[in-house]
């Protein structure tokens, strides 16, 4: 009887692990089609904010974006990281025509601002997790 337990418990404990292993993708992070770096929370931690401040400068996000939370041509970005998920942000950077198509929480934006954000040619792996960084500090 206690080995039948043990057996029904590890084979829950099992199960529980598949779940997890596979993520159920999270509507709120955006399309999945639009395919970001894998392991993106550990490369935003060892990223460098400093330098995804000189991106955001050198990429042009400041003639569209005020770090404040006024509006110029697109939402200030005043604590953006609050109210949008690192995934989400990084699929808005890599593909912001994609987003306004078939993103709720980006079309409504486009709605709102009735222009249409300009795609950066941000590299995914060289420089993305740098601005995603800075976008945390804001
Ligand atoms: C031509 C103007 C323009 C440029 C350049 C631009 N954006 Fe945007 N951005 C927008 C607009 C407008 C929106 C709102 C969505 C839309 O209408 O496309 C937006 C939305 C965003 C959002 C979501 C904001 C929120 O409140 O949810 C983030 C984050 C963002 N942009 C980051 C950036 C970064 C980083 C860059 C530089 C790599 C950049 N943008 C360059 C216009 C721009």
């Amino acid at each position: 009887m206690k080995l039948l337990y043990f057996a029904l418990l590890t084979g829950l404990l099992a199960l529980a692990a598949c779940g997890k292993a596979a993520e159920v993708p999270d509507p709120a992070d955006g399309p999945v089609a639009i395919v970001i770096p894998e392991k993106l929370d550990d490369l935003v931690a060892a990223a460098d904010a400093k330098k995804g401040e000189e991106l955001f400068a050198a990429k042009g996000c400041k003639a569209c974006h005020k770090l404040d939370g006024t509006k110029l041509v697109g939402p200030g970005l005043q604590a953006v990281s609050q109210r949008r998920s690192v995934p989400w942000m990084a699929r808005m950077m890599l593909k912001p025509e994609v987003m306004v198509q078939t993103d709720a929480e980006a079309k409504k934006l486009l709605a709102a601002y009735m222009t249409q954000m300009a795609n950066q040619n941000v590299a995914a792996d060289t420089e993305l997790p740098h601005l995603l960084a800075y976008l945390k500090t804001l």
